[in-house]
């Protein structure tokens, strides 16, 4: 299916692989390239060597378009008191897994793009570039759009959508409720105005001039064809990959995301100060998903990276973020290609 949206992204069709930070690489990226949609690198949380790495990989992988995104989060000022209240409330917990919570390493764990990543990027001339939190600063998004990168954003509210439409996304992704992993908001942290996918969609076509790309439970053919018919120019799919043969997600996650435990998720902040949709685990029980403790994005990651390790070697997902949807049902252990087939079949349903 050819339309706006495969005009801006040079795709066959106007599916995204939605970028999945800590559980996908360049393997997934450039099988979903290969099958025709736009394969998506998470670059957030990688290392400056890490990402010439994975670009190497999607370099010698696929000759099509892919997808670059990252974080555009103002770092916050570190805060003493909340970090010793959030080391209490996890005290327990490194006291039963006998670690020493006086020798976690403080840590931002990610940053914002910056002219220093645009210095990386810039040889491989992304021709996608999307981001999660906003945008860049104006210079910095003037610099990657005198690349010829076309540039996308998460919108969660209408607001959010004309912002984004009046500084520069060349398309703007309709995060609704239903999507895993962090929420993109950014203008306000009220989660009352956060809505569903088919309520957020229609508004956000509505209100700007740019293609709008629905992301947030669409897990098969039927849900493409549903957002494509409340108006959407194409759609951005998350958690169905996540079981696909090319993601990185850990044993726990995969066994969580393909059992009953993945019909409760929650909002929470405890694993990197930032609401982000996870599968109900113990510690988001036992300290409540939205503890007011954890230290504001990204500075709560560091210190329950210890525990999230420890329970991971003892094979259990206790303690990581299990990032997840809504829906969960699109999730096999299948190759991401034949996931992707699945899903564009949805652009030529006619409801
Ligand atoms: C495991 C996981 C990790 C995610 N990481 C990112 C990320 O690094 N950057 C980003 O822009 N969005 C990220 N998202 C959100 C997706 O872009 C998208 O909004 C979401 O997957 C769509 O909803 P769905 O999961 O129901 O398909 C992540 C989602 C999941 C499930």
């Amino acid at each position: 299916m050819q339309n706006a949206l495969t005009t801006l992204l040079g795709t066959e069709h106007p599916l995204i692989q939605a970028p999945m930070a800590g559980v996908q690489g360049a393997s997934l990226a450039v099988a979903v390239s290969n099958a025709g949609a736009l394969g998506s690198l998470p670059c957030a949380m990688l290392t400056p060597e890490a990402l010439q790495r994975e670009l190497k990989a999607l370099h010698a992988g696929t000759t099509h378009p892919v997808n670059l995104n990252f974080f555009c989060h103002v770092p916050p000022q570190p805060d003493a008191a909340r970090e010793a209240a959030w080391r209490h409330a996890l005290a327990p917990y490194y006291a039963e897994a006998g670690l020493d919570i006086a020798a976690v390493p403080a840590g931002a764990g990610r940053v914002p793009f910056s002219h220093d990543t645009a210095n990386q990027i810039e040889a491989f001339r992304p021709p996608v570039l999307s981001f999660h939190f906003g945008l860049p600063a104006p210079d910095l998004l003037a610099r990657v759009k005198r690349w010829g990168s076309v540039v996308l954003s998460s919108a969660t509210t209408v607001a959010e959508a004309r912002w984004l439409a009046a500084h520069g996304a060349d398309a703007i992704i309709a995060q609704g409720l239903e999507a895993g992993g962090h929420r993109g908001m950014f203008q306000s942290d009220d989660l009352n105005s956060q809505m569903g996918t088919m309520a957020l969609l229609p508004q956000l076509v509505a209100a700007v001039n740019v293609p709008v790309i629905a992301a947030g439970g669409i897990a098969d053919a039927a849900g493409v064809a549903a957002a494509m018919a409340l108006g959407a120019a194409g759609v951005q799919v998350g958690t169905t990959y996540l079981c696909s043969h090319e993601a990185t997600t850990s044993t726990p996650h995969r066994t969580a995301l393909q059992s009953e435990a993945a019909q409760l998720t929650a909002l929470t902040t405890l694993f990197s100060g930032r609401p982000a949709r996870s599968i109900v685990n113990r510690v988001m029980r036992e300290l409540g998903p939205l503890n007011p403790a954890a230290p504001a994005f990204p500075l709560a990651t560091a210190a329950m990276a210890p525990l999230r390790a420890h329970w991971e070697a003892l094979g259990s997902g206790d303690f990581s973020p299990l990032w997840a949807g809504q829906n969960t049902r699109g999730c096999q252990n299948l190759p991401a290609a034949d996931i992707t087939r699945q899903l564009v079949k949805g652009f030529s349903l006619d409801l």
